[in-house]
């Protein structure tokens, strides 16, 4: 199945995920990842706020700061690229692009990403020997990945179901380390794509 076609799918799934599931699949997953060490450890997180059938990021972000750590959020710039910017609590976002919410704060630029501990990013789908993710298709998360070490863990969020055996790579997808999903956190991408 071709990007476009696996997107439409997906999306279409999650649109038909009852409200109170979507909810609680997104306590979940922000339960799971907040009794992690490399998270609870992680000084500066870059998240993202969610938005529609996305599993929902509003409570990790909040328990994030207030546990003390510094998040940084994206600001989709025109060409795709992201900024970054601190969250500092529920009234410091604004909308922006699209309607997404983001941070009101000073723009910390493209490279902020290389400062993150931990990165947590969103997916429609990623494949689970791969690590590839499959985005909204803007090429947003490629770019900033790429910016990314090595040993910094990345983290993308599925609903269940979404971790695939097979998924559409091209060679500008960058991969993530781990799948979060309600039934729990998934190490993936054992096998490198293909450079
Ligand atoms: N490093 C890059 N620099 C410029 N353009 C890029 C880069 N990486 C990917 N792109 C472009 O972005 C477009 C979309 O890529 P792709 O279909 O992989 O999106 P996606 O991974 O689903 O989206 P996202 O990364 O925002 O979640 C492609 O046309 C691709 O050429
Ligand atoms: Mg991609």
């Amino acid at each position: 199945m071709d990007k476009v076609k696996l997107r439409s799918t997906i999306a279409a799934a999650r649109a038909a995920i009852p409200e109170e599931d979507r909810h609680a699949a997104s306590v979940e997953i922000r339960e799971s990842l907040l009794d992690r060490p490399w998270v609870q450890m992680a000084g500066l997180v870059a998240c993202y706020w969610s938005a529609g059938t996305e599993p929902a990021t509003h409570g990790l972000v909040f328990a994030l700061w207030k546990h003390g750590a510094t998040v940084i959020l994206p600001v989709l710039r025109p060409d795709d690229d992201l900024d970054w910017a601190v969250y500092d609590g529920p009234d410091t976002l604004a909308p922006g692009r699209f309607g997404i919410m983001e941070p009101v704060d000073t723009r910390r630029g493209v490279d902020a990403i290389r400062t993150a501990a931990l990165v947590i990013v969103p997916a429609l789908a990623v494949g689970r020997s791969t690590g590839v993710r499959l985005g909204r298709g803007g090429g947003s998360y490629d770019r900033t990945l790429a910016r990314v070490g090595p040993n910094v863990p990345t983290v993308a969020l599925l609903h269940e179901g979404e971790l695939l055996d097979d998924i559409p790579a091209e060679p500008h997808d960058r991969p993530v380390r781990y799948a979060a999903l309600p039934s729990g956190i998934v190490q993936v991408g054992t096998r490198r794509p293909a450079e």
